[in-house]
């Protein structure tokens, strides 16, 4: 692992332009679990029935009740690990321009990064349905079920359910960013779903190195990563920061 991990360190204290794609893996040390594999949120609920917009269209507050309460509590006791804190490291040292999340929890930006594509929305404000009023999720009065505003309406999360369409501004933008980048670090995802799964196939093709770092093995290991760093992401960029410090 010692020469792989220098050799990458090498490779990205080199780039000019490296962009990120997190997923749920970057977190599960921060306490949030991931969706799929060991512990994950989809082996306890079924998403199609609890996260697709027309669940949450038919019965809010079942959703609010099973999806939402249990995301907030883990939510907002988590707190950035160090390999979020490794990319932000990582942006202030000039080397990571961009991150492309596909996770709700904020904390890249908590870690310090400036430049974060919230890919599937975020999970820190709630926008109701009728007017449009936004609110910070932590302030929502959850005494009823599902909680409403002031004008009747029902609130909903500002994450993208499935069934929704992505954000067009987010999605041009992490194209840009994919199509741009000498190297992409993919962190933390099973790349199982569209179209965030498609930004390192979009990297490779512009000849961008797509460095995976995953405690498994993924659909893009064989055919677009050029390599895999398999562990923990706190401690494998923990480790990649150290070499890149001594490269200083
Ligand atoms: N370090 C590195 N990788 C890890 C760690 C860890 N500590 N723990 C888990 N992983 C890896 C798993 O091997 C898996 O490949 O993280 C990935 C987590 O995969 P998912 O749970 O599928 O998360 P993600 O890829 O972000 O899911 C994509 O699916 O349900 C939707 O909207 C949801 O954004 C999510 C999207």
């Amino acid at each position: 692992m010692d020469s792989l991990i220098t050799s990458v360190a090498r490779d990205l204290a080199a780039a000019s332009r490296v962009v990120a794609l997190t997923g749920a893996g970057i977190s599960v040390e921060s306490g949030i679990p991931p969706f799929r594999g060991k512990g994950g949120l989809w082996e306890k609920i079924d998403p199609m029935e609890y996260a697709h917009i027309d669940a949450f269209m038919k019965d809010p507050a079942k959703i609010w009740q099973v999806l939402i309460l249990e995301m907030k509590n883990v939510v907002d006791k988590a707190r950035p690990n160090s390999a979020h804190q490794g990319l932000a490291r990582l942006e202030t040292l000039g080397i990571l321009k961009t991150i492309i999340t596909q996770n709700v929890d904020g904390l890249h930006q908590m870690a310090g990064n400036t430049d974060v594509i919230e890919f599937h929305g975020n999970f820190a404000w709630q926008r109701c349905m009728q007017c449009d009023h936004r609110l910070e999720t932590r302030h929502i009065d959850l005494a009823q079920m599902p909680p409403r505003c002031e004008c009747g309406g029902i609130f909903r999360p500002e994450c993208v359910f499935f069934g929704e369409m992505i954000s067009p501004d987010h999605l041009n933008r992490s194209r840009q960013a994919a199509s741009s980048c000498d190297v992409m670090l993919v962190v933390g995802t099973s790349a199982l779903v569209q179209p965030a799964a498609f930004m390192p196939v979009i990297a490779k093709r512009s000849g961008a190195r797509i460095i995976e770092i995953n405690s498994e093995r993924t659909p893009l290991t064989r055919d677009v990563s050029d390599l895999l760093i398999m562990g923990k992401a706190g401690e494998v960029i923990n480790r990649l920061l150290t070499e890149i410090e001594k490269l200083r």
